[in-house]
């Protein structure tokens, strides 16, 4: 769990103000701690790392300077749409232009709430006939997760709070900081 830091910064983002949460240094620790599980367990394979936009920029950018091994990468954006004949939403990749056949692909996540992103980013994947497809998330929420999924790599388990910072917005504020602030209760 990370340290709650203790100085009184107090930033305010739109009607609500978020307090320091979880500092670059620790950020920074969980990103090389992400990359030396995936150097090693893919030391002979040259993976794909795929970025979920728009939160995971920043994750995706420290993590490549990080990794040392031939690798690609690319960015993908779900869509929603409303279906013709039913009110529920479904989901589509945007931008993935690139045959993955026999490819091990990474996909590089901000945060895992819920876990309906994670399910969705399965589904659309399984039929693309990769090698390997793995999950890798910056922050991961326990408390809120619903699904019986497996997160393969996971940077920093939080508690259940609504976080910005490092990518991360509320309502499109907040992507810029490069700390993790949270919430003020
Ligand atoms: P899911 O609930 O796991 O599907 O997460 C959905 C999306 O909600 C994430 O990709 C983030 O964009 C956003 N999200 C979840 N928790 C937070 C948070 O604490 N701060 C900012 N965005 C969040
Ligand atoms: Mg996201």
């Amino acid at each position: 769990m990370p340290n709650i830091l203790k100085y009184k910064t107090v930033i305010q983002l739109h009607d609500k103000q978020f307090v320091p949460f979880i500092s670059a240094n620790e950020i920074d620790f969980a990103i090389k701690k992400m990359v030396a599980q995936i150097e090693d367990d893919f030391f002979d394979e040259t993976p794909i790392f795929i970025g979920v936009l728009n939160g995971s920029f920043m994750v995706v950018s420290d993590f490549l300077k990080l990794y040392k091994k031939p690798c690609e990468v690319s960015f993908i954006k779900l869509a929603s749409y409303e279906g013709t004949s039913s009110t529920e939403s479904v989901k589509q990749l945007i931008g993935l232009n690139q045959d993955l056949t026999g490819r091990t692909v990474i996909v590089i996540e901000d945060i895992i709430d819920t876990g309906n992103t994670l399910e969705e980013l399965k589904n659309l994947f399984k039929s693309q006939n990769v090698k390997h497809f793995k999950i890798a998330t910056l922050f991961f929420k326990p408390d809120a997760f619903k699904k019986d999924l497996k997160i393969d790599y996971v940077g920093i388990r939080i508690p259940n709070k609504f976080i910005v910072g490092f990518g991360l917005d509320y309502d499109g504020l907040g992507r810029n900081l490069p700390e993790v602030y949270q919430l003020k209760e």
